[in-house]
């Protein structure tokens, strides 16, 4: 078993969206993902009972951010509830300070990011349509803390912490978790279950006391489903199967098929909640209790378009860039480092050019439907 170290920097080595603002290109299904969710961080500020008072500023965290494209709405919404709020307990907090603070792992695009928040892209930001308005950034991994203790008043996450601190172990036949067995699958739901609590208990020491969490993370649902298995072609075993066929015609070697396993784990529902049922975990001594979570699944954008315009050549073209804007890196990573620079890149857009040839040949059954538990958590 090889063990992929895990930087100071709390985080798996490889881990990079795609950067210049291509990541929220890219990724309008993540968008989408995030407008569902919004209903749910209203409702969590809602139910903040200690709003800020005096001249305390609001403190918000949007964890695993990438550029910031995909979140902008989200965002927009929060500062508009708060500044429309006329009660008199909001008196003071619809008109306080509001600090946001960005957070990615170190070797996330944070140019690209503060473009797109500074209104430097074609992304239309919130910044300047609000007063008082404070967006911040930080390298610090979710693996460690991001805010000093008892800061925070609603922690945003969304597909992000699916990503594992590190690899727990290569996979022998397949290239993600979903594909794994026996001692392979067990040392990654070990490893995931460790994560998660680490990642867990940074938060609740952040939180305010009655602060909130809403953590919207891949997940495989009550029916087995899963990112890119929603019906018809599953894309983890495609990856795997083009992978395989690389390593059948000997264009790489099998050091580097069995390198190519990505640092991830989706939890089903019981695994995410497993740490707030028992009153013995350290993360419900800490305080933070689950009060809502559900599955639920939205489709691939990419597939959903090709059924209205049946070009598959152009259902193709959008689509695999979506793929390649978060795992280039890792298959690019699992390649022998002896190789030259350019031979790596050729493989890389040879096994990306299989993968739209497939699509464009036969694209029925094709597409990457997302599948996400929504998590709402309150710290007593
Ligand atoms: C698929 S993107 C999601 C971006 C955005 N939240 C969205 O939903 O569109 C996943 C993000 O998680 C980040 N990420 C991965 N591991 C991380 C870690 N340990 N700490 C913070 N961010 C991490 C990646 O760098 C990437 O920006």
């Amino acid at each position: 078993m090889t063990d992929t170290p895990q930087s100071a920097s709390g985080q798996a080595d490889n881990i990079t969206m795609s950067g210049g603002g291509l990541y929220s290109l890219a990724t309008i299904g993540a968008k989408h993902v995030i407008d569902n969710a919004t209903p749910m961080v209203l409702q969590a500020l809602q139910q903040i009972k200690q709003l800020p008072a005096g001249n305390q500023p609001w403190c918000f965290s949007d964890m695993g951010c990438a550029d910031g494209g995909t979140s902008l709405d989200l965002w927009r919404n929060v500062i508009k509830f708060i500044r429309q709020q006329q009660t008199p307990e909001w008196s003071a907090a619809s008109s306080a300070d509001i600090q946001i603070v960005y957070a990615d792992q170190a070797r996330n695009d944070f140019n690209a990011l503060v473009q797109i928040l500074h209104g430097l892209t074609d992304f239309e930001s919130y910044l300047h349509e609000f007063e008082n308005i404070h967006a911040l950034e930080s390298g610090s991994s979710f693996y460690l803390p991001i805010l000093p203790g008892q800061s925070l008043d609603l922690g945003f996450s969304a597909t992000a912490m699916h990503w594992l601190s590190s690899k727990p172990c290569d996979i022998s036949d397949h290239v993600h978790m979903v594909g794994a067995a026996g001692d392979e699958l067990a040392t990654f739901a070990k490893h995931a279950a460790s994560d998660w609590q680490t990642i867990l208990l940074h938060r609740a020491r952040e939180l305010k006391s009655g602060g909130r969490l809403i953590l919207v993370n891949f997940a495989i649902d009550e029916a087995g489903q899963y990112l890119g298995n929603t019906g018809g072609i599953n894309m983890f075993d495609n990856f795997n199967r083009i992978w395989q066929d690389f390593l059948e015609q000997a264009l790489i070697t099998e050091t580097e098929y069995k390198a190519m396993t990505l640092p991830q784990y989706y939890n089903t529902v019981e695994e995410f909640s497993q740490p707030f049922n028992d009153p013995d975990n350290a993360v419900y001594k800490a305080g933070l209790r689950l009060s809502e979570i559900k599955t639920a699944t939205v489709e691939c954008p990419f597939a959903a378009d090709f059924e209205q315009h049946n070009d598959a050549e152009k259902f193709a073209q959008a689509y695999i860039p979506t793929i390649r804007s978060w795992n280039e890196s890792i298959f690019h990573g699992a390649l022998a480092t002896d190789r030259p620079a350019q031979e790596r890149r050729d493989l890389i857009e040879n096994y990306y050019g299989t993968y739209q040839n497939q699509v464009a040949q036969n694209p029925q059954g094709h597409g990457m439907g997302y599948v996400h538990a929504y998590l709402s958590i309150v710290k007593e």
